[in-house]
């Protein structure tokens, strides 16, 4: 028995089980009811007294042994599944989805692409402005009314800084440069404080244009926003101007675009005008000129400016600005080939 018992000592001592399975066909071989440890205790009874406490011992090391190398098998089986998990495989295609840029992403740049080809070229100013640049500057004369046509959202405790209104005021800092003529787009993100809605938002983006040199007129201004309308809607685009009222040019006008989606003929997108309007736009005042220290008798010029999120609800038919902001995938994947 004391050679059995050495042999097998030896046996699990070399086992390796390769997988799960081979592991329980060992644990049965030896612990198993009918098993090799458990023959051996019923043969431990048959051993003569003198011999008990050294078999006995023996018996309890082969015991222990096979224990201890089911424990390590499994330890050691637990892990490698683990890692096989984590692993990488390399042989997979890569990026099978790229995604694709935002709709407001998509029509800025479309605008800026328009303008760059007659000429424009891009400035940026920043997102928290003071009252110079965002109001003063642009003739909006100190506890004028009309700088309640822009709810601001001052900066507390300090009345002068607040979040820009609108992209004019990169207007003012260009002029201020000194550098003429000018012939910019500025788009950008602006602030107002207005509640939330289908139609409104609080953040939202626009495009401010400027135009000055010598003997800039009305006329260039017409011409330039008519080929702006017909590159960005399509060539059977019409073009109105209707007088209006801002501090900062002078006369002023907003531009509306025939209806797209009925073609003028009156739809609920158009209020049944058969024309939205999609941007503000005039000669730039002399007053705002010279602010920005330009000689408004050498220099004449026009503005326009325009909401990005207004522009791509017409040109996508889409009917509610809150979804440019939920970033919900399913809306935006509608605009990944755009
Ligand atoms: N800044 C105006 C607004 O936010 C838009 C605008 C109107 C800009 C007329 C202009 C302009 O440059 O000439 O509503």
């Amino acid at each position: 028995m004391k050679e059995k018992i050495a042999t097998l000592l030896q046996e699990v001592e070399h086992f390796k089980a390769e997988n799960a399975a081979q592991i329980e066909e060992f644990r049965i071989h030896y612990m198993g009811k009918k098993g090799v440890v458990q023959a051996l205790f019923a043969d431990f009874k048959e051993v003569a007294a003198e011999e008990r406490k050294a078999m006995g011992m023996l018996l309890n090391e082969l015991k222990n042994k096979v224990q201890e190398k089911l424990d390590a098998a499994k330890n050691e089986a637990s892990a490698s599944s683990q890692t096989k998990e984590h692993q990488l495989d390399l042989s997979l295609p890569a990026a099978t989805h790229v995604g694709g840029r935002h709709p407001l992403s998509v029509v800025r740049n479309e605008i800026n692409s328009i303008f760059a080809r007659i000429g424009f070229s891009i400035s940026e100013g920043p997102e928290i402005e003071d009252d110079f640049h965002n109001f003063t500057a642009l003739n909006f004369p100190e506890e004028h009314p009309a700088r309640d046509m822009q709810d601001t959202f001052f900066i507390r405790k300090n009345p002068d800084v607040a979040l820009r209104t609108h992209t004019s005021s990169v207007q003012v800092r260009v002029m201020e440069s000194g550098k003429l003529p000018i012939r910019i787009v500025a788009p950008g993100r602006v602030f107002r404080n207005e509640a939330i809605s289908a139609r409104a938002h609080c953040i939202f983006h626009q495009v401010e244009g400027l135009y000055i040199d010598k003997d800039v007129s009305f006329a260039d201004l017409k011409q330039t926003l008519y080929y702006f309308a017909q590159e960005l809607f399509g060539n059977e685009t019409k073009t109105r101007f209707r007088p209006s009222y801002f501090p900062f040019t002078e006369p002023s006008a907003e531009m509306d675009v025939s209806c797209k989606i009925c073609g003028g003929s009156g739809c609920n997108i158009c209020k049944y005008s058969g024309w939205v309007e999609i941007l503000g736009c005039g000669m730039v005042d002399p007053n705002v000129l010279e602010a920005c220290g330009i000689d408004s008798k050498v220099y004449t010029g026009y503005a326009f400016g325009m909401g990005i999120e207004r522009i791509t609800m017409l040109k996508y038919q889409v009917n509610d600005l809150r979804l440019f902001f939920e970033n919900d995938v399913r809306f935006l994947r509608q605009f990944e080939s755009a």
